[in-house]
């Protein structure tokens, strides 16, 4: 069979479809695993022998130990989350010695007051809302990404992975930084000290000396990679709904989280890529603010919420739960230019007499159209229109064939295929690496 030199994982909702799965499955025939942007606003669950592993900030092949890792330029990373990642995985025997992770010396910083900023702003707007004014909150997983991809775009104020190097650029920055942004912190109503520059700049200079081995020009070492034959695969995070330029704005993330995050998050073009492969989620979910047509506020979502567990990797926070929207499905497959599908959670359906597919939305003034609107005003006012297929009753978890999955979730991923004009290659029917059906030569199509 022949191997692509590149792969793109992403998903195609609004995250947590299981990337982190499919990543690690696929890690195996892959010698690089890329993540190319956001941060640990991301969380990537990985089962492996019944031993469950939640990396936010590693790539999931941190856990396959033949594997190199690459934190691209794109990621916003918190040295603390990221050292804390790194222990956590020795502690449990998965080592990551310096030629096994190579972390950009461009990729941008996450520092104490980025967080401080995303909660508080967050807090402001949400007791706003509470007073009657338009809820402009957007839910965010509070671990300050939005005011560190702001200060990148913004430039002067930034602080690159590189620049943690040198005490006397931290310093002489940070004693700038920190007068702005202990006046922008008050303003928004945080009864702190004014922050503390030398202190910081200490703190921060020792996280990036216990990093430095693993710091380096990554946009070189990924493109020797490539001249080498090495076989890279990109780990999206968060999901194409959420991506800054193409999802649902402004509930969304701060970075192109989509497939068209990959050049500018890595330095190597997107004609790397020859495989993309959409993660859905046989149903629907969403964490925090903003338009989600399939939403069940019933029994329904109730039901796949328990059985799905669907609480968030990141925050805890209960994920909103509905039904499967193929029009997203399709959009975001578009934006992605995915070439294969892999659908998660299958066995979360077991034991519904019907299910919901969503196959187009009517407009407010009552015409039907069966194209996404990212905008999330004009989303916000659509009624999905259902396709109602009949569901399957015996539990698929220990399925390991398509010929062995119910005729009913084999047409289910069939009428996926079918609608979204892409193969389903894999099927998962349960957390755990084994839980899963390659469909191969016959996918649903
Ligand atoms: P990610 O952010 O896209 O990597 O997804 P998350 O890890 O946040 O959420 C997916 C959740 O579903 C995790 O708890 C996984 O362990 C779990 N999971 C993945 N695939 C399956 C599956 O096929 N069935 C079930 N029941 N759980 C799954
Ligand atoms: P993974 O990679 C689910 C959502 C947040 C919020 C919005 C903005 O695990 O699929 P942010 O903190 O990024 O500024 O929050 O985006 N969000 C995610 N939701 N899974 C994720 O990542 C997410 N990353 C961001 O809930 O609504
Ligand atoms: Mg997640």
């Amino acid at each position: 069979m022949h191997t692509p030199s590149a792969t793109a994982v992403v998903g195609l909702q609004w995250g947590d479809e299981g990337k982190g799965k499919i990543v690690d499955l696929l890690a195996a025939e892959h010698d690089v695993i890329v993540r190319y942007n956001g941060g640990a606003n991301a969380g990537h669950t990985v089962v492996v022998d019944g031993e469950r592993y939640a990396l936010h900030l590693l790539p999931s092949g941190a856990l396959s130990e033949d594997k190199t890792c690459v934190i691209g330029n794109g990621v916003v990373v918190d040295p603390r989350q990221l050292l804390k990642e790194i222990e956590g995985l020795t502690a449990r025997g998965i080592s990551l010695e310096p030629d096994r992770l190579l972390v950009s010396d461009r990729a941008h910083v996450v520092m104490p007051y980025h967080k401080e900023h995303d909660g508080a702003l967050e807090g402001v707007l949400a007791r706003a809302a509470g007073q009657g004014d338009e809820n402009l909150s957007i839910g965010t997983t509070k671990r300050g990404i939005g005011p560190t991809y702001a200060d990148k775009v913004h430039r002067s104020l930034a602080i690159r992975m590189g620049d943690l190097l040198d005490a006397d650029v931290l310093r002489r920055r940070l004693d700038i930084v920190c007068a702005i942004r202990s006046r922008e912190l008050e303003a928004l109503g945080v009864d702190a000290p004014p922050l503390d520059p030398a202190a910081l700049a200490d703190e921060y200079h020792t996280l990036g000396e216990r990093l430095r081995p693993y710091i380096t020009d990554t946009v070189y070492g990924l493109h020797d990679a490539v001249a080498d034959g090495k076989r890279l695969l990109f780990e999206g995070a968060n999901a194409c709904l959420l991506d800054i330029d193409h999802g649902t704005f402004p509930y969304v993330t701060s970075s192109n989280c989509s497939v068209l995050g990959i050049p500018p998050g890595t330095g190597l073009p997107g004609t790397v890529i020859e495989e993309t492969v959409g993660i859905v989620k046989a149903y629907g979910t969403r964490v925090g603010e903003g338009p989600f047509p399939t939403e069940d506020l019933g029994e329904d979502g109730e039901r796949i919420r328990e059985r799905g567990h669907e609480y968030g990797t990141t925050t805890g926070r209960p994920r909103r739960c509905g039904w499967l929207d193929l029009v997203a499905v399709r959009y975001s497959a578009m934006i992605c230019g995915c070439t294969s599908l892999a659908v998660m959670l299958l066995d979360v359906l077991s034991g519904f007499e019907e299910l919901r597919l969503c196959t187009g939305y009517r407009l407010p003034d009552g015409t039907v159209t069966d194209r996404f609107m990212p905008d999330a005003r004009r989303l916000a006012t659509v009624e999905p229109i259902w396709e109602v297929v009949p569901g399957w009753e015996p539990e698929i978890d220990h399925i390991t064939e398509a010929a062995d999955l119910p005729p009913e979730a084999h047409d289910y991923l069939e009428r996926i295929a079918a609608f979204v004009e892409c193969p389903v290659a894999i099927a998962s029917v349960g957390p755990d690496r084994r839980q899963t059906i390659r469909l191969g030569q016959h996918a649903a199509s």
